[in-house]
């Protein structure tokens, strides 16, 4: 399926695989982004707390790098999370990282070490910040208060658009709990785009902000009008639409976004099955990392992205710049992507047999690659079934091991490769049901 997309945002529908960086002072308590609120800590304690916080080991350069490494193609940095702490040279506030500690601009440093390595530049900004009553009480309640906070969100965002040259991205967060009429978003919208013309925007400026509504058919069309961003960002989830373009973000460890002492790791196979099964679904996938406090990255992350990225250089053909797969149903094997008239197999189950089965594929086979070795495998088909042959015992490699699947024409599917069983149609399958027998009964009494 094809989607249709401003020319500006194209590359975003290619990339697949990008990095969130969830850092602030809240690095400092070390129990996720949220503990400000979560735990409802004293907000002077906190704002203490948070202006003496100085990262001595910031060096987004080395971020960057490993973003690189691990095959990443965009950043999203936090400029500001719901605790309020600006991480840029600010003129609306001392609550910042120039007028405190660190005596500097944070966010500076960071788009250039982008822009240097040819990553696409991404910036977070949470609309709240649990210091403002204003905003919290909304303009009903507390008009003067509201029309101050709101005025605050444009000007920040206004610096965030004029100070640091071409933003690849805007990423906002916490509309909650406004509403983007209130907010005036569509105004805000207006405002950013005559800024950065280019800018990709993603979708919780609208209210309800998680636009996992967006995935089905009648919300996206109650909303048609309002529907506010460019790009659908499902949480800890995975949307089975490419229809239209989306992200899904998800942490490397099991909940928490921000630095987190004593956190479990997902393991390498399991971040690579979210980037997997993403590029099957014709989206992109964003992991996050939250750095430590003085500004360094857990080494679980960087030990799991090098070896996604190690799998990257020999299997990123069946990611970056694909489009959606599950072109048949693959699932005792794993996922499927496409491009051009490539069928990539990514096979999580690797089951030690020589041939490979697949049901379903309408197209000619030309030939077939096993990416992780190089090696071609023996192409047959016959009765609308294909079969690669060649398969090594040993998986051959640590991660997934791919097949590119050659094809005359774009990859297309059968009837076989079409129908599941859940469909309303089953006559196809009733048909196959046929050739074994007609009843439990005779089964039975023929045994
Ligand atoms: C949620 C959380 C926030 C996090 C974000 C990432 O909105 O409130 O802490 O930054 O998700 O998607």
């Amino acid at each position: 399926m094809s989607v249709a997309i401003n020319p500006a945002h194209a590359w975003f529908n290619k990339v697949r695989y990008g990095m969130f960086i969830h850092w602030g002072p809240y690095a400092v308590v070390g129990r996720g982004e949220q503990s400000l609120n979560r735990e409802w800590l004293d907000h002077n304690e906190y704002a203490e707390m948070a202006c003496a916080w100085n990262p001595v080991h910031y060096n987004p350069q080395e971020w960057i790098d490993i973003a690189v490494r691990g095959g990443m193609k965009y950043a999203v940095l936090t400029t500001r999370h719901h605790d309020g702490y600006c991480l840029w040279d600010t003129k609306t506030t001392d609550y910042s990282s120039t007028c405190q500690a660190p005596k500097r601009d944070l966010v500076a440093p960071y788009v250039e070490a982008c822009r240097k390595a040819g990553l696409k530049v991404g910036l977070y900004y949470s609309l709240l910040d649990f210091r403002l009553p204003g905003w919290l009480r909304g303009p009903d309640a507390d008009p003067e208060g509201f029309a101050r906070d709101k005025q605050y969100i444009f000007d920040q965002v206004r610096e965030l658009l004029t100070n640091y040259g071409k933003i690849d991205m805007f990423w906002f967060d916490g509309i909650w709990p406004r509403s983007a009429k209130e907010l005036d978003s569509v105004a805000l919208i207006a405002m950013m785009r005559e800024l950065q013309p280019e800018i990709i925007i993603n979708d919780r400026l609208e209210y309800p902000q998680y636009s996992y509504y967006w995935q089905f058919a009648n919300w996206r069309e109650q909303y048609k009008g309002d529907f506010l961003g460019d790009f659908g960002t499902p949480e800890q989830g995975i949307y089975n639409d490419s229809n239209f373009i989306w992200e899904s973000c998800q942490t490397s460890v099991s909940r928490l976004w921000g630095y987190t002492i004593g956190e479990q790791w997902r393991p390498d196979f399991e971040i690579l099955r979210i980037l997997v099964e993403c590029a099957s679904r014709g989206g992109n996938f964003l992991l996050n990392v939250g750095p430590d406090a003085e500004g360094r990255f857990p080494h679980e992350f960087v030990t799991r992205t090098n070896a996604i990225g190690d799998w990257l250089k020999l299997h990123g053909e069946a990611i970056y710049e694909t489009q959606a797969g599950n072109i048949t149903e693959f699932i005792t094997y794993g996922y499927q992507t496409t491009k051009e008239e490539n069928l990539y197999l990514i096979i999580r189950f690797w089951d030690g047999r020589p041939t490979l089965r697949l049901r379903g594929l309408k197209n000619r086979v030309k030939r077939a690659v096993l990416l992780s070795t190089g090696k071609e495998l023996a192409v047959r088909q016959a009765d609308g079934v294909l079969y690669l042959d060649g398969l090594p015992q040993l998986r051959p490699t640590a991660l997934f091991p791919v097949i590119r699947v050659e094809c005359e024409g774009s990859p297309e599917a059968d009837v076989w490769g079409k129908t599941r069983t859940w469909q309303p149609n089953a006559e196809q399958f009733a048909r196959w049901a046929e050739v074994r027998g007609t009843s439990v009964w005779r089964d039975g009494k023929l045994r």
